[in-house]
């Protein structure tokens, strides 16, 4: 897609289930075609997709948009604590770590070749402070797949956030990029992630037993999944 079509593709507002409203700047020819024209595609020629949001995305309670310099600071907070990664693959991290992971996620706001993620920064708008983020990843062309994640601060547990936030990217993955199936993975211990994907209306697919030594021991690995029609028919 050359500039001009680009220029030419417009704006939609997507409403999730009447509680949040998506403004995407939406840059493929899919979005609007009616799902059966969609689904009747193979998946082989689909037409690949460019999507680059309007920002802020607006939520009931919540502003989502691209990291910037001066989420340094929250990310810290949230990243540097035992509790928020004692699940996730990274190790609480030092302030130089931290900056080369904000300098990455600084990048991460639109989507146009497989492999790439979109992070977004999670504001609560009264407090103006970074609470949390959600992200969604491209994990295949041909087979129309993705994958969310989420991290929030501790204080923040435990109202929602979590589940507000994703279902944004949720949107984003099957509305704007034409996703057949996205995908959610986590520890089996991580009760709170898995009733977030729960919540969100994603099928327990997998429990995989041992199939990771991670940080020091065995552990079992979770696959929750929703299709297309399936995010479609609750919203
Ligand atoms: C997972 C996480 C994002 C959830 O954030 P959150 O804002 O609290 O999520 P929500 O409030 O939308 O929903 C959490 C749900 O989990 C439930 N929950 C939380 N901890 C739980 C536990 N130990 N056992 C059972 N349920 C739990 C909450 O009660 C809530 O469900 P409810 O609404 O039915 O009461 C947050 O805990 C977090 O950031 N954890 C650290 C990072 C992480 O592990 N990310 C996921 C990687 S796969």
């Amino acid at each position: 897609m050359d500039d001009a079509e680009l220029q030419a593709a417009g704006s939609s507002t997507l409403t999730l289930g009447g509680a949040a409203t998506v403004a995407a700047d939406t840059l493929t020819v899919t979005i609007d075609e009616p799902r059966s024209w969609r689904n009747s595609v193979p998946a082989t020629s689909y037409d690949r997709s460019v999507v680059r949001p309007a920002y802020p995305l607006v939520t009931a309670r919540l502003k989502l948009q691209p990291f910037a310099a001066a989420d340094f600071e929250d990310l810290y907070a949230i990243n540097s604590r035992p509790d928020v990664t004692r699940y996730l693959y990274s190790e609480p991290g030092d302030a130089a770590q931290m900056r080369e992971v904000l300098d990455q996620k600084i990048g991460e706001s639109m989507l146009d070749e497989v492999g790439q993620r979109i992070s977004l920064a999670v504001v609560r708008p009264e407090l103006n402070r970074m609470i949390g983020e959600v992200h969604l990843q491209w994990l295949s062309w041909e087979h129309r797949q993705g994958e969310i994640g989420f991290v929030f601060h501790p204080d923040h547990h435990g109202k929602g956030f979590a589940t507000e936030a994703a279902a944004v990217v949720l949107q984003l993955g099957f509305a704007d990029l034409g996703l057949h199936r996205i995908i959610g993975r986590l520890d089996a211990r991580n009760l709170g992630s898995a009733r977030v994907l729960e919540k969100l209306g994603m099928r327990r697919e997998a429990h995989f037993v041992h199939d990771e030594f991670f940080k020091g021991e065995w552990a079992d690995q979770l696959i929750y999944a929703i299709l297309d029609e399936e995010w479609t028919a609750r919203h």
